[in-house]
């Protein structure tokens, strides 16, 4: 190569390459700048946790919200496939809430519409943000992650009302369904809200639980929500192999109620008894492996 078309090469050299330093330059200037007014902030750990310790963690062992003082509160919640627990969240105008996340499971998002709220959710790690509600309104929560096959599903929603309705409404929230409350925060993302189902993906359970119970699948069902269920099983001649996951986490009586609405929201078995958290807390004391739940089910 001569001397002057290396001269060439070095010149376009020093223009990508100051180019490149300028680019740079400006991207530190806008992160400076959302640093300096839009309260932005970089994540730091903030401790660390590991899933099958959630039970028995202080934050985590019970999520939702706890007020802390007057306007202050902390929020926790857990992530997993597809649902956010509690996935509806009530908030006074004004609320200043400590945010603790963690999941379950995998990699999942946390984003909340129209705030600077967006933070990644990590097996094993606490999430930690800060944020004053300052105006009242639905904010829009979704998982921003690709998380599975249902992860377009993974929502949830902060209401934040006005302080004098915020009282209110704990008791409206009080009568509603306690069951179906359960049922749409943590199993109406796979199974859908009208228990349906996802064909292929995820069993329906609106016309399926009836019969299942009625062929003797009452003590089964307690174990699927405890312990999770994995292995195929055929339901209307369609073949399903998902992973339920288990729902330990919710307690005896949360565990009674969704079984009591998802038997009886759509039809109910000509044999059905109500779930009492007292036999619950007996099926919980079985230890019964994931496979086993799988060889409990009533063949029809
Ligand atoms: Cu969780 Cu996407």
């Amino acid at each position: 190569m001569d001397h002057r078309s290396h001269e060439a090469i070095a010149k376009w050299e020093r223009r990508w390459l100051s180019a490149s330093g300028v680019l740079s330059l400006i991207f530190v200037l806008f992160i400076a700048y959302s640093l300096a007014t839009e309260g932005a902030h970089i994540a730091q750990q903030n401790g660390r946790t590991t899933p099958d310790q959630l039970a028995s963690n202080a934050v985590f062992g019970n999520p939702g919200v706890t007020p802390l003082a007057p306007g202050k509160f902390q929020v926790a919640v857990v992530a997993q496939a597809f649902a956010f627990t509690p996935s509806e969240i009530r908030l006074p105008v004004g609320a200043e809430v400590d945010f603790f996340l963690t999941s379950r499971d995998v990699i999942h998002g946390f984003h909340i519409h129209h705030t600077n709220v967006n933070v990644e959710v990590l097996p094993g790690e606490i999430s930690y943000l800060h944020y004053k509600f300052d105006t009242a309104g639905e904010y829009r929560l979704f998982c921003n992650e690709y998380c599975g096959i249902s992860h377009q599903n993974m929502l949830g929603n902060i209401v934040v009302v006005p302080a004098s309705e915020y009282a209110r409404g704990d008791e409206t929230l009080a009568e509603a369904g306690v069951g179906e409350r359960i049922y749409n925060a943590n199993c109406a993302a796979c199974h859908q809200a009208d228990g349906a189902g996802v064909t292929g993906a995820f069993p329906p359970l609106a016309g399926n639980l009836t019969s299942l119970y009625d062929a003797g699948g009452r003590d089964y069902l307690k174990q699927v929500l405890l312990n999770g269920l994995q292995g195929d099983i055929a339901i209307d001649g369609v073949t399903y192999n998902g992973v339920m996951p288990a729902w330990r986490q919710l307690s005896d009586e949360e565990i009674a109620n969704v079984l009591n609405h998802v038997l009886t929201a759509w039809g109910t078995p000509e044999e059905f008894r109500s779930y009492e958290a007292a036999e619950i807390a007996e099926a919980r004391a079985q230890a019964v492996d994931v496979t086993e739940v799988h060889n409990l089910r009533p063949q029809r």
